[in-house]
């Protein structure tokens, strides 16, 4: 086999180039030629500097991630860093792309960084559970200080060449398009010099005179990091390379590696990593589809999801024509859309041109004919059948043909509202999440009917736009909603039986959720689809309209609220449970947390057995991916499918079956199978 790494010189500087697609991840082979070609670079006497660049789309982007959890074969890496960094001739990274994991560890053992501008720089270890493995915790702050540090490595975002040479982890920026001509010069101008070495750095010394800032810091990443193990890893890390030495640090991150590579959160988190890009992959799509140019939008609605929607096309540089039924509709919608923008602002994370540059995308209308050329509309009105038939009908006489026609419907048949067109090929659901513009998770719906070139240009565009999208079949609530619906169920009968319903919110909290049914019933609002006649009263959700209670924006919905939206069990809301449960003679006992859970998640894994079984999914690992980026199931688990499987799907039966719950025969078969459900 060729090796992945060859070399080339250019008089007295070697030049190391990887060429390992399609993110030169450094598995063993490039780990090797790494090796030999520094080894080859201080044998050589004709050789006084050494550049190291990667061929195709970027630097190292990271160690391999597909080889975790085998047994190792070496060079490591770490004792490849180490001999690379021993040199005594310069060894110069040359980045473009993303320097991430490895890939940065790489650059950090280098004596020099160059940078094209568009590069990133980042640790990205704690989004997989892990730290870095090969000394980045420790180089890294030696060579940027602590405080620089942290956030790279706590937090793991990379950030830009630029920042990168703000905080002196890059030492030069150089030409985009001349990357390796400006390495080899930089590489020339150090020849002779005594080389510096990130490990034998100071810089560190921050956090040796204000120990402080390792709590400060926590505390301030607390909602971030909770649940999570890696952050802490991460934290402890970068402290000991203040207070130990350079051998003892790397031990010490070593031992925290070692740890959270042989824990369930990394395991779960690596599920996701692989996840998240298999959904993006449609079986019976080939992935060379010619994909329909979407070069503008139409969005039907400027309501609450109709803006957020449209935000989405804006920010990406998309222009978007939103429509409405009145002026007043009209404004509300774009008023709003500005207004948030413009808090974005204000945060600092958008500037004021940027905010005029999205607002200028849009062109706001009262008549369906401006849709006409849109190469997708996008419906985000009201959930009634009969008016998304309507509106269907009214895009398909009005819409160029050829053009994408999506519905953003969160529960209703596909098929049906295709069927209202004379194309229901180009029919397509668009699930987006509430706020739209800020919730990663894009269900797409597949129509009996939906087209292949469809599908693959709207899972595209959902890159594009910044979602991570999961495919769906047509059924009610499709993957998300249909298994809500499971524990949904399952939380009202609860509190019908004895639990309190804030025990129910702390025991989805406890698991890692960022809020409860109960919780998320007062933020949504209570008062969504009520009847709006309080002497109506056949749910304790009516119950609670009739008493005003709406929910976190009248004060008090299940909790009351302070100002400051803190929120304190109610009860009122206590006694008219009560009351109802006395109604429909339902006996009351005391529900073991335990039980709470059980009924609460067990159900869902149930559910999502059957959405596989009925193949609404295409995989296991899709439903986790519309968890965790749509309802806040905790990464750190892998998403339901993996979670039940992580406990063991025979736990999930005994536990249906114990609680009188129904078990589906796929769900069955699976757990006297392989345990699996891949
Ligand atoms: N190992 C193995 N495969 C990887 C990989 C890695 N580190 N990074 C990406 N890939 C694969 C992806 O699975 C995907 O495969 P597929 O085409 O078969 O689905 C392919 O490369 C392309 O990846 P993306 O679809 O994600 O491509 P993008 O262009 O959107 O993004 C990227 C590129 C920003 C580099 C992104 O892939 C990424 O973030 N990768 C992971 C980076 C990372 O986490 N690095 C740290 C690894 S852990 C580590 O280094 C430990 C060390 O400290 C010892």
């Amino acid at each position: 086999m060729t090796s992945p790494i060859r070399t080339e010189r250019h008089d007295n500087v070697l030049v190391v180039i990887s060429d390992n697609p399609p993110v030169n991840a450094l598995g063993q082979a490039v780990r090797a030629g790494l090796k030999d070609a520094i080894e080859e670079a201080m044998s050589d006497d004709g050789i006084e500097a050494v550049v190291i660049r990667c061929d195709g789309r970027t630097f190292f982007a990271g160690a391999d991630i597909t080889e975790f959890g085998k047994p190792p074969v070496g060079p490591n890496l770490p004792e490849t860093l180490d001999t690379m960094e021993a040199s005594d001739k310069p060894v110069v990274a040359a980045i473009h792309g993303t320097a991430l994991g490895g890939g940065c560890e790489v650059a950090l053992a280098c004596h020099y960084r160059v940078a094209v501008p568009s590069a990133k720089l980042g640790l990205p270890e704690v989004k997989l559970g892990l730290i870095p493995g090969a000394a980045g915790t420790q180089r890294l702050p030696r060579l940027v200080g602590a405080e620089a540090a942290l956030p790279l490595v706590v937090g793991g975002n990379p950030i830009s060449a630029k920042k990168a040479q703000g905080i002196g982890l890059v030492d030069e920026i150089v030409g985009e398009d001349s990357l390796e001509a400006d390495a080899i010069a930089f590489a020339k101008s150090k020849i002779g010099q005594p080389v510096p070495r990130a490990s034998e750095g100071t810089a560190n010394e921050d956090g040796v005179r204000d120990p402080d800032l390792f709590d400060r810091f926590r505390a301030s990443q607390a909602r971030k990091i909770r649940g999570f193990d890696a952050p802490n890893a991460a934290i402890e890390a970068v402290k000991a390379a203040g207070t130990m030495s350079y051998a003892e640090g790397v031990k010490k991150e070593r031992e925290l590696f070692t740890e959270l590579m042989s824990g369930t959160q990394s395991a779960a988190m690596r599920h996701y990593f692989f996840a998240e890009r298999a959904a993006n992959k449609i079986d019976d799509v080939p992935k060379d589809t010619p994909l329909i140019p979407i070069e503008k939008v139409g969005v039907i609605g400027a309501g609450t999801m109709g803006g957020g929607i449209s935000m989405n096309f804006l920010s990406a540089g998309i222009p978007v024509t939103i429509l409405e039924m009145s002026q007043d509709a009209l404004d509300r919608g774009t008023g709003t859309m500005r207004k948030n923008y413009e808090n974005t602002a204000k945060k600092g994370r958008m500037t004021a041109d940027q905010v005029e540059q999205a607002m200028g995308l849009l062109t706001p209308t009262l008549s369906y004919d401006d849709l006409a050329d849109c190469d997708l509309v996008i419906e985000a009105v009201y959930e009634s059948m009969d008016v998304k038939k309507e509106v269907f009908g009214k895009l398909d006489e009005v819409v160029k043909q050829g053009a994408i026609l999506a519905s953003n419907t969160s529960y209703l048949d596909v098929n049906e509202i295709a069927a209202a067109t004379q194309r229901p090929g180009y029919v397509v659901g668009m699930h987006f999440f509430s706020p739209a513009n800020i919730m990663k998770l894009l269900e797409v719906v597949r129509g009996e009917k939906t087209r292949g070139d469809v599908l693959a240009t709207v899972m595209k565009l959902s890159k594009t736009i910044g979602k991570v999208a999961a495919v769906s079949g047509v059924c009610p609530g499709f993957i998300g909603n249909r298994m809500l619906s499971k524990r949904q169920g399952q939380a009202n009968a609860l509190i019908m039986e004895g639990a309190n319903y804030w025990e129910v919110d702390e025991v989805l909290l406890d698991f890692g959720f960022p809020m409860g049914p109960f919780q998320m019933g007062d933020l949504a609002g209570i008062d969504i689809g009520w009847h709006r006649d309080p002497s109506k009263v056949t749910t304790v959700r009516e119950a609670l309209c009739a008493v005003g209670r709406f929910g976190q924006k009248a004060g008090k919905g299940f909790y009351d609220y302070d100002e400051a939206r803190q929120r304190t069990p109610s009860d009122e809301v206590k006694q008219i449970i009560a009351d109802f449960a006395a109604k429909e003679g339902k006996e009351q006992r005391e529900i073991s947390k335990n039980e709470i859970r059980e009924r609460l998640l067990y159900p869902m894994v149930n559910e999502g057995a059957k959405i596989l079984e009925e193949g609404m999914a295409q995989r296991a690992s899709d439903i986790d991916v519309v968890w965790i980026n749509g309802y806040g199931w905790p990464l750190y688990t892998g998403g339901p499918m993996f979670w039940a499987q992580t406990i063991g799907l025979d736990t999930i039966v005994e536990g249906l079956e114990k609680h009188g719950l129904p078990v589906s025969n796929y769900l069955r078969e699976r757990a006297a199978g392989s345990g699996n459900f891949d």
